[in-house]
């Protein structure tokens, strides 16, 4: 048991409350200096009936001597615990040590089936840079999902279906060439490009659109040759999406996208009308939300036409059914609020009381600064690009820093897309931000390239040393400030893993890592690692080895790759 849940469990005790509740009282003093818990003994007043420093100065009268601690001082409403700093570390260093990578990780999901709906990208529409963030944020929600014991369902929500594919067919049987299209480095912006001239041509010629409406109609018909080219548009899209999901080491468990839908729309439209959900309005199908101060959600356009959130409403039961999901997760952009708030009130309406469990993760828009991409009018600044941009300037660094590294081009593959993944990650989802190549790269700043450098710096001191043999510890020169420092940021990773999953904010990972960096950094500069006394040394290298472990794991759940030498 730590030390913590004992303490929780005599005040339990003493107060008459549980030990839990005890427990999600505790607090961190501001500084270690102020002591390593703080006890807010207000959240007993009533239960005790005393005034809180009263109530603090009692405890710390009971809890001297406790084993564990050192010292347990009331200021004011508080009680402030000095644990004993040797054995905390040596119990935290030994932990970490014993888990490793699964450090933090826990059967709480019980392998419960978390949906997450992201990256999402269009068929026949560039993978830009605005797509960043739903497919790092999801990517990283993935992986800390797994680690807590939950299986993540990772969904590629294709926007693949709707009447722009009947202008793609038309523009490409007009103007197309398949040798061209397919031999090209980018055929998306083939496929783009087309798309562009079916616009400028419709301008003057609004008989393409009929031409158009025509051929989406084929391909709803699956006319041969039509589905056949519309299939080829999608296998394009995502052969070079592909490309985009390997440098970031994302994979999805599905693909199903809105196409998917089509065929299992009606049974849902029937079931909206059987429930009385939906009214007919200017021959639109749709449900009146107006009760909730929404605008009301189109679920048929008087064309008879499905729409967007149509499939989304769907989408969600299909997801209900076939993975029975403990939360069904929608990482996209908060430009989608009202969307899904309509969808998931209107699912409420249907009945559905898992309704409660579809969550939208929204996030805020990405803007890029000194951007020198030529981005000719109009056109979106590709994701691919931009990673291959931050890699080759990697690259160019590393040239200069560390001109004999080994596999060079693996390890700028590593940095420079942990460079551009990071931003995103590094604050709440919900701030926009924008992206820069100085800050992005800086080896020196609150960076991916900065932990990355920093777990090498680990790894090197350990190469350096050679192993050592633990038996041979002694603990107790782990007790001075920096080194406390970094035991308490190493120790406060699975408290972060727990409220990132909880909050849907992996930069509460990120920060805890900048946090065990920085203090690693200064407990590196403090202290002699390779000390003449073996027990100092080798405390103090498995220390090392424990800051190693934090970075990489935290950059792990990030999406992040942490190279050994750099
Ligand atoms: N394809 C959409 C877009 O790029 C995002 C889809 C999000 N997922 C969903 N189930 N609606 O804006």
């Amino acid at each position: 048991m730590d030390i913590k849940t004992a303490v929780a469990e005599k005040i339990a005790a003493l107060a008459g409350v549980s030990s839990d509740e005890i427990l999600g009282f505790f607090e961190t003093p501001p500084s270690p200096d102020k002591g390593d818990i703080a006890l807010p003994c207000f959240k007993l007043a009533r239960s005790l009936r005393k005034a809180p420093p009263a109530i603090a100065a009692e405890l710390a009268a009971s809890l001297s001597g406790f084993d564990g601690i050192v010292r347990a001082e009331p200021v004011g409403g508080y009680l402030n615990f000095f644990l004993d700093r040797t054995d905390e570390a040596k119990k935290t260093v030994l932990r970490v040590l014993d888990e490793g990578m699964g450090f933090g990780s826990s059967n709480g999901g019980a392998g419960r089936n978390v949906c997450i709906d992201f990256s999402s990208i269009n068929i026949c529409k560039p993978f830009g840079v605005h797509h960043i963030t739903t497919t790092v944020l999801g990517h990283s929600l993935s992986r800390i999902f797994r680690h807590l014991g939950f299986n993540p369902v990772r969904i590629n929500h294709l926007g693949d279906w709707g009447t722009q594919f009947g202008k793609m067919l038309v523009a490409y049987k007009k103007w197309g060439d398949r040798e061209k299209i397919e031999s090209a480095e980018s055929p998306t912006r083939e496929l783009v490009a087309l798309y562009v001239k079916f616009h400028q041509e419709a301008e003057n010629d609004p008989s393409l659109d009929d031409e158009a409406r025509a051929a989406f109609r084929s391909i709803e018909l699956h006319d041969p040759e039509n589905w056949e080219l519309y299939q080829w548009f999608k296998e394009l899209t995502l052969r070079e999406a592909e490309r985009v999901y390997k440098l970031l080491g994302v994979e999805f468990d599905s693909y199903n996208g809105e196409a998917f839908y089509e065929d299992k729309m009606p049974a849902v439209i029937k079931e909206l009308q059987d429930k009385g959900v939906t009214t007919v309005d200017n021959g639109a199908t749709i449900v009146d939300l107006s009760a909730y101060d929404m605008p009301p959600c189109l679920i048929l356009k008087s064309n008879g036409g499905t729409i967007y959130p149509t499939r989304d409403i769907t989408a969600a039961i299909y997801r209900k059914k076939t993975y029975d999901f403990y939360k069904n997760l929608y990482v996209v952009a908060y430009q989608q609020n009202l969307h899904f708030r309509q969808v998931f009130k209107t699912l409420e309406l249907m009945g559905y009381d898992w309704a409660k469990d579809c969550v939208h993760v929204n996030f805020g828009m990405i803007s890029m600064q000194d951007m020198t991409f030529s981005t000719r009018k109009g056109n979106a600044i590709y994701l691919e690009d931009v990673l291959m941009k931050a890699i080759e300037k990697t690259r160019a660094i590393m040239q200069e820093k560390s001109p004999d590294l080994e596999n060079a081009d693996e390890v700028a593959r590593q940095i420079g897309v942990g460079a551009v993944v990071w931003g995103p990650l590094y604050s709440s989802r919900i701030k926009d931000f924008t992206f820069s190549w100085d800050k992005a790269l800086n080896f020196e700043g609150e960076t991916a390239p900065y932990a990355q450098y920093t777990h090498a710096r680990c790894c090197s001191v350990l190469r350096k040393a050679g192993g050592y043999d633990i038996e041979k510890a002694d603990w107790s020169c782990l007790d001075n400030e920096s080194t406390a420092n970094l035991i308490k940021a190493i120790k406060t990773l699975p408290d972060s893993i727990e409220s990132a999953a909880e909050k849907y904010e992996p930069y509460l990972i990120s920060r805890n890592v900048i946090e065990i960096c920085s203090c690693f950094n200064k407990f590196y500069f403090e202290n002699r690692i390779m000390d003449e006394d073996e027990g100092v040394k080798t405390a103090r290298l498995a220390l090392t080895d424990d800051a190693r472990t934090a970075i990489k794991l935290g950059l792990y759940l990030v999406g992040i790759e942490a190279p050994e030498r750099m």
